[in-house]
């Protein structure tokens, strides 16, 4: 998730370096690795940055009160394709030097574009998507910027929010949407373009929002929408209200609910250009698959959340690969005594790719000579380049400090790699891996169907929120979700949450239950479900206040409880991603309702680069 800001203005009316550094720190919450800006005319130029916007800002303050002009466009990027350098910061341009886009998506197809436009005597000096359709742009150009956008996008599949450029036509901007947002800012004198209209509220409250498949040419006194075949489009502005801040969060109260709500389309970004009809698609393991599969033992090593994001997939690879499978929390991992075992690899879970433990324990496994492999989601974070290989989230920047969408993602990842190993290893037959395609491929549509009862869960979560304890328990996969409920329970709520594999309680936990110490129960229709019922009973019969995580239509353990949340049956492999959201939910409404800074809690950060 890239942010984008652009301004056609009068000139002697608008400043555009102002509007558009001022637009990039408000969107800098959608990603800044690097930056860059393009400033129309004969005082403008092209200036790029790595790291965060004030970077870009000396760079821009470097060149004097001489670089100026009214009309620009910027671009703060959170990396998808190639490392976060001063190179493949936006804008890109043509061969001309003379277009200049910024992008925010994926380009499916650019490498096949690519081969084409390198027939035709192109070069390309980044790895990046986005150089790819700048060049593709360029390369319809014939005088009309308009067309030439037009023209090239349809060669183009993926998903796409552009704004263009063109030194000879410094009073034009040409916009275009394809599955990330672009919204229009009409005002008197100057029209603006932006990711979201947060960075757009200093200037306009007129907004106009652009749809899929939509193309706008923009000056400063006018702006036309078009389909993407030239059929045009009335777009009036409508007038928003809210603040920058509210506009960040998409209209949401936290950015933790924003980002528990994005699920859907986290899946959907995660899944893109991975998933053949009977097998999964990861570029960055191929070449690696016949060492994966001659694996005797797997490591994963992580830290909280996507330690359990580990402790999941255990399940997964074991019985669906064939890989024995230990999971280590980095912080211990890193202090034990390891050696060298041939055919024994390292695989970190890991969201910022910068935990400290994390990192220490890739450093281990390389220095044991094993094959280290990362599930990484910041492109060119420290733990990304130092394995050997791995798969990127593509799930967007995460601000809140609880992960949420992260940890979705990273089971969708490891889900992957399950099925791509398991088939060479043939474990997983063709038919069964289809299976599971068709699973991951209804999955953004099944987490939807949990979300829509957030104020169920929320009912729930208010009548729970003024307990000091609460226990979770599962069996099997939903062990480690337990766990990731009570973890998520404690750092949002500071609730004392425990977790134990339901099988357990018998062994000691079960002393601790009374009607003050309630427990849920994460019971979905799978192959010990007859057990956890039976630890349900056991529950009860010590008058513990009790919620059921249940497929929808179960009579059995609901019968048994104070509360059920019903979920959807999916494929057994993914019921854990399923039965995952309503705890983060719960664990959210249960912050809110005790008045904490859900998306701060205390004494976190975000990424503990510290050991
Ligand atoms: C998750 O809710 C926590 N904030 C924390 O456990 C986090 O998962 C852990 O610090 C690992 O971070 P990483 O994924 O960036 O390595």
């Amino acid at each position: 998730m890239c942010g984008i800001i652009g301004v056609v203005g009068e000139t002697n009316s608008t400043q555009a370096v102002d509007v558009l550094l001022s637009g990039l720190k408000a969107l800098e919450y959608r990603g800044y690795d690097s930056a860059g800006m393009f400033v129309a005319g004969p005082e403008g130029g092209l200036v790029k940055a790595v790291g965060e916007i004030v970077n870009l800002e000396e760079e821009v303050t470097s060149k004097g009160e001489a670089f100026a002009g009214p009309s620009g466009i910027a671009h703060t990027r959170w990396a998808t394709h190639g490392e976060p350098t001063v190179e493949n910061a936006h804008p890109h341009t043509d061969m001309t030097e003379q277009l200049h886009i910024v992008h925010n998506g994926i380009i499916e197809n650019y490498q096949s574009l690519k081969e084409g436009l390198s027939a035709q005597g192109m070069q390309f000096s980044t790895r990046t998507d986005t150089e790819v359709l700048a060049k593709l742009i360029g390369a319809h150009y014939e005088g009309d910027l308009l067309k030439a956008v037009r023209s090239a996008l349809t060669m183009v599949r993926g998903a796409y929010g552009l704004a263009a450029m063109h030194a000879a036509h410094p009073d034009e901007i040409v916009v275009a949407r394809l599955g990330s947002p672009i919204v229009i800012g009409v005002a008197e004198d100057a029209h603006y373009v932006a990711s979201d209209s947060s960075a757009l509220l200093p200037y306009t409250k007129r907004m106009v929002y652009l749809d899929d498949g939509d193309v706008a040419h923009l000056t400063a006194t006018s702006y036309h929408v078009a389909t993407l075949e030239g059929t045009a489009r009335e777009l009036a502005p409508e007038t928003i209200e809210g603040d920058t801040e509210a506009v960040q969060k998409g209209g949401f109260e936290h950015f933790m609910l924003k980002e528990i709500m994005e699920g859907p389309q986290v899946v959907r970004d995660t899944l893109r250009g991975r998933l053949l009809s009977d097998n999964a698609k990861l570029g960055g393991l191929e070449p690696l698959l016949p060492e994966i599969t001659s694996l005797k033992r797997l490591t994963i090593a992580a830290c909280g959340t996507a330690c359990l994001a580990g402790h999941t997939a255990r399940y997964w690879l074991e019985e669906y690969a064939g890989i024995p499978v230990e999971v280590e929390l980095a912080s211990e991992y890193r202090y034990k005594t390891n050696w060298p075992e041939k055919n024994h690899a390292l695989l970190a879970i890991t969201q910022s790719g910068e935990t400290a433990d994390t990192l220490a324990a890739v450093r281990e496994a390389k220095e044991l000579g094993m094959l280290t492999l990362g599930v990484v989601n910041v492109v060119g974070s420290t733990i990304a380049r130092e394995t050997d290989a791995g798969v990127y989230n593509h799930a967007g920047p995460e601000v809140a400090v609880a992960s949420t969408k992260a940890f979705i993602s990273q089971l969708v990842v490891l889900a992957l790699i399950t099925m791509l190993v398991g088939r060479e290893s043939k474990h997983l037959s063709r038919v069964q891996s289809a299976e599971l395609v068709d699973a991951l491929t209804a999955l953004p549509k099944a987490i939807e169907t949990v979300l829509k009862t957030a104020e169920q869960v929320k009912a729930v979560a208010e009548k729970y929120a003024q307990y000091e304890h609460m226990m979770f328990i599962g069996r099997h996969s939903h062990a480690p979700i337990a766990a990731e409920g009570a973890l998520k329970l404690k750092e949002i709520s500071y609730i004392h949450a425990e977790a134990y594999a339901a099988g357990e309680l018998k062994h000691g936990p079960i002393a601790l239950l009374d009607e003050n110490f309630p427990v849920l129960a994460l019971a979905p229709h799978d192959s010990v479900y007859e057990k956890t019922v039976s630890n349900i009973e056991e529950v009860k019969a010590r008058k513990a206040p009790l919620i059921v995580v249940v497929n929808k239509g179960d009579t059995e353990a609901a019968r048994l409880a104070d509360d059920v949340i019903e979920v959807p049956k999916v494929h057994p492999l993914l019921q854990p991603i399923i039965s995952v959201i309503p705890l983060h939910l719960f664990a959210y409404y249960v912050g809110t309702k005790k008045g904490f800074n859900v998306d701060r809690p205390r004494n976190l950060a975000k990424s503990v680069t510290v050991e």
